[in-house]
């Protein structure tokens, strides 16, 4: 049985109500069983005390989308784009994630694995307690399958909460070109039916240049009679009908929308769609910034994530992921922060995640700051000083 009770928060935001100022928090065999004054709180009994000093305590980070596992790196590409070359260019001429695409391929399981294990804990590390992982860098069955299987196994292996999501649909691989819908035939009569032990979502990069919305139906319909609901790669580059297909399909997400309108905003809305907004890939590719506010006003529950892959956007903090959400997207720091914890939880359908409140799950961010303000006004400094995970010290000074 683990016992833990935090005493001492200066500032604790819960996602229910607004803050507490002076506030404990006891977790229980992984789940809250007391959040609010400490005054109020229950005897110690028999309970780990840690102390917080004044300190401010989140509900843990949830990163709802992550190309995480991959081999290779594309710091080259990185160079020629801010030299001036486009990402569309790049992805034309063999770049992109095609190249990613030869590399893990040609990665053996462990490397695979311990590249991602890295990543992963520098998240445990920086306040994430869940995480969503896409598939997408391996087009081919073998490689689709051993991605989403390294995925689980991660999670199962690292004090973190792993989703998994089969993005067969990221790209036609070059074996298959000229050949669209013989790829799309094999991603849903062969690979849907081998991943979908293995996955809790299907995704599908809809956009010019990768996969069109008529293509993503057929792709999105296969996944339903497996079981797997849609998460949407739409409109990131440019406005191609993503999100309207995400609102008719009840998709569990849109994501990136970088360029959605308000009518698909309302749409989206209306279907009860998460927005998973990525400012990292917009900031990488000096794009514009999804309208985060717009979904906000029309009624859309807003997540953030890191998007963390090797192409368009690689870092692993949600910390940063917040700052840019805050100074370049136009969100306040409580909405920033609520969509980069309930907002996630919620895309993931976590309903007791993201939040601190007796009953959900016992993970938790202590902040080195005297309020969550700090996260955003300071993007270049880890102000994690512990990371509890199901209310066990999992990261951070003196963890464990
Ligand atoms: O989320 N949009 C498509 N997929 C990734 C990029 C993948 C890559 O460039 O390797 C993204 O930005
Ligand atoms: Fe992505």
């Amino acid at each position: 049985m683990s016992d833990l009770l935090l005493t001492g928060i200066g500032h604790l935001t819960t996602n229910v109500g607004a803050p507490i100022a002076n506030a404990a928090v006891r977790i229980i065999d992984g789940a809250v069983v007391y959040a609010g004054p400490e005054a109020d709180a229950p005897e110690q009994g028999r309970a780990t005390m840690l102390r917080c000093d004044g300190r401010t305590v989140i509900p843990g980070f949830v990163d709802a989308h992550t190309h995480l596992v991959f081999a290779g790196d594309r710091a080259e590409e990185f160079a020629r784009r801010v030299g001036g070359e486009s990402y569309s260019e790049i992805a034309s001429s063999g770049g992109g994630i095609a190249s990613t695409v030869a590399a893990t391929r040609a990665a053996s399981d462990e490397a695979l694995y311990q590249g991602a294990a890295a990543r992963l804990r520098r998240m445990i590390a920086s306040g994430t307690t869940t995480v969503e992982i896409k598939s997408g860098y391996g087009l081919n069955l073998e490689t689709e399958i051993r991605l989403l299987r390294l995925a689980r196994r991660l999670g199962d292996d690292l004090a973190i909460t792993v989703k998994t999501t089969f993005l067969g649909a990221h790209a036609v691989p070059f074996e298959h070109s000229g050949d669209r819908g013989g790829y799309i035939d094999l991603v849903i009569d062969e690979m849907l039916p081998a991943v979908a032990p293995f996955a809790d979502y299907c995704d599908v990069f809809v956009e010019e240049g990768a996969f069109s919305v008529e293509e993503a139906r057929r792709v999105f319909r296969a996944a339903s009679e497996h079981g797997l609901q849609a998460r949407v790669h739409a409109e990131q580059l440019t406005h191609s009908g993503g999100a309207a297909l995400a609102a008719e399909l009840g998709a569990a997400s849109a994501d990136h929308l970088d360029h959605v309108t308000v009518e698909d905003a309302s749409a989206l809305a209306a279907a009860g769609v998460a927005a998973v907004l990525v400012p990292g890939a917009s900031y990488t590719l000096r794009s514009s910034q999804a309208p985060g506010p717009m979904l906000i006003d029309q009624g859309v529950t807003v997540a953030l994530a890191t998007d963390c892959n090797p192409g368009t956007s690689y870092f692993e903090s949600m910390g940063l992921g917040i700052s840019l959400a805050v100074v370049q997207m136009g969100l306040t720091v409580d909405q920033a922060l609520y969509a980069a914890t309930r907002g996630g939880a919620l895309s993931l359908g976590l309903d007791d995640h993201g939040i601190i409140t007796p009953g959900a799950a016992g993970d938790l961010v202590i902040l080195d700051a005297d309020s969550p303000a700090h996260v955003p006004y300071r993007p270049a400094t880890n102000l994690v000083w512990k990371t509890i995970k199901q209310g066990t010290v999992v990261a951070g000074v003196a963890a464990g």
